[in-house]
């Protein structure tokens, strides 16, 4: 089932090892996907990266393969990685070592659940923000963060992306999205599937409006939401 393979990614945590890469099945399978739904939304003029260059700052980076695969697509957008868990900063910096047009950074340890500026982050700094699959696998207080920080950190219209599986008026859908999230549940019952409704109105007290639903292969979506 391909939703149990994205959940894949967590199981790999113990088993990384620093200074090597890490390949998630996942997101191996995901990254063109959602690399298409990026092509419609970030804007960027030059094709290096300078002082004034956009930031596009990841929450949640795992193995580090995404931004891997989308920063040569934008060559003048600073593509910035974090991770709370330490063990996967030697696949994320493998990715950004090797990253051949430059622009995607080293990592840095963040807690979503922290206010950014405990990282060194300006208010109104951030030109996108972008999380796949953390907002399910995680407790609900980092989606909570997530959105938080989001109203504070990005600039003004910037957009905050969020991929991964969601319900809709309390409906999970299909039949094999309502095991994987019985699976989260099992494995961590404060993980789990968020519905759109919950998060529309995180938005709303965040200054945070969702204006792009995509549907995405595997049952997963891509949500974007624009800072007011
Ligand atoms: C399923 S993995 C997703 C990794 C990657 N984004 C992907 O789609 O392949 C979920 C990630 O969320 C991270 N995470 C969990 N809690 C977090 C927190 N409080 N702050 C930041 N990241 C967190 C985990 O360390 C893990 O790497």
């Amino acid at each position: 089932m391909s939703n149990n393979r994205d959940f894949a990614c967590t199981f790999l945590l113990n088993e990384s090892i620093k200074g090597e890469k890490l390949i998630y099945p996942a997101a191996t399978r995901n990254k063109e996907p959602i690399l298409q739904v990026l092509k419609r939304f970030i804007n960027c003029d030059t094709d290096k990266v300078e002082d004034l260059s956009p930031l596009f700052l990841e929450i949640a980076s795992g193995s580090g393969q995404h931004l891997f695969h989308f920063a040569p697509h934008f060559p003048g957008v600073k593509f910035q990685p974090s991770e709370i868990e330490e063990n996967l900063f030697g696949s994320i910096t493998y990715y950004a070592k090797t990253c051949p047009t430059k622009n995607m950074l080293n990592p840095i340890l963040l807690d979503i659940r922290q206010k950014l500026n405990y990282y060194g982050i300006e208010h109104n700094s951030i030109d996108y923000m972008y999380s796949a699959n953390m907002i399910h696998i995680s407790p609900y207080e980092c989606t909570i963060g997530l959105f938080e920080n989001a109203g504070q950190y990005l600039k003004s219209d910037a957009l905050m992306i969020t991929y991964g599986p969601y319900s809709k008026d309390g409906v999970i859908t299909p039949q094999s999205n309502i095991e994987f999230n019985a699976s989260l549940k099992s494995r961590d019952p404060s993980w789990g599937i968020r519905d759109i409704n919950d998060l529309i109105k995180l938005g709303e007290e965040n200054s945070l409006c969702l204006i792009d639903t995509v549907e995405m292969p595997a049952n997963n979506k891509t949500l974007v939401w624009k800072k007011n």
